[in-house]
């Protein structure tokens, strides 16, 4: 499974990227929102360290503003992908960028339904949101398995790329039902790093290591 982090953040993503276990990034309006600078340089910037898909989204509603907007952010490099919202627009502005071959991500994806809209659409990626179904007490990841399942039965080659994760656990049940990709926020990612007997084991061992190296002395 693919891990991308969800932020604007360059600092954050330079963080992450060196860790070796990064395959690409997610980023909102939101996000990019909170960062300083050009976000279009931003965006660059981003592609050059991850090297890997990077999604910008679109902030048009209508269907041209979408296709303009699209083709701009496919512009900045060869890693951005088209990010759209599911709306009747943005399904169509998938069909057409995917069409000219851009790769797009449709997001705010809230249902089986909508998945099945964004394959049809050509969409390489659907974004799923399993934290704010959680919120609204919906299991997000009843939705991925039944995207997972529906995606298989009819070989639709979009990936399933889980967002919204809050949790470690929502990372570790995503791989479980096979989606493709799990988005996290950076505190995420490095959560998924921690166990409190590696902490104690490795102390333990250090020390009983040193104390040898007492006698030796
Ligand atoms: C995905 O592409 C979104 O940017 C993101 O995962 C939304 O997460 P949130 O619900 O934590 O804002």
């Amino acid at each position: 499974m693919k891990l991308f982090v969800d932020t604007g953040s360059i600092k954050e993503i330079e963080t992450i990227a060196a860790l070796g276990i990064l395959d690409g990034v997610t980023t909102n309006p939101s996000l990019l929102a909170k960062e300083p600078g050009d976000f279009r340089q931003n965006l660059k910037r981003i592609c050059d360290i991850v090297k890997g898909p990077v999604s910008g989204e679109v902030t048009a509603t209508d269907f041209a503003g979408m296709i303009r907007e699209g083709h701009d952010i496919a512009a900045i490099d060869e890693h951005m992908v088209v990010k759209v919202p599911l709306t009747r627009d943005g399904i169509k502005a998938c069909k057409a960028l995917s069409g000219e071959g851009l790769r797009v991500n449709v997001t705010l994806c809230f249902s089986a339904a909508q998945a099945l809209l964004a394959a049809k659409a050509g969409a390489t990626f659907v974004s799923p949101f399993v934290g704010r179904l959680d919120d609204i007490a919906t299991n997000g990841m009843t939705l991925i398995a039944d995207i997972v399942e529906i995606y298989d039965n009819y070989d639709f080659t979009t990936e399933v790329l889980v967002a919204s994760c809050r949790h470690p656990i929502h990372v570790v049940e995503a791989a479980r039902l096979g989606a493709d990709i799990a988005t996290c926020p950076p505190a995420v990612i490095e959560s998924l790093f921690n166990h409190p007997l590696t902490s104690i084991g490795l102390e333990k061992f250090l020390k009983d290591w040193e104390k040898t190296q007492s006698v030796k002395a």
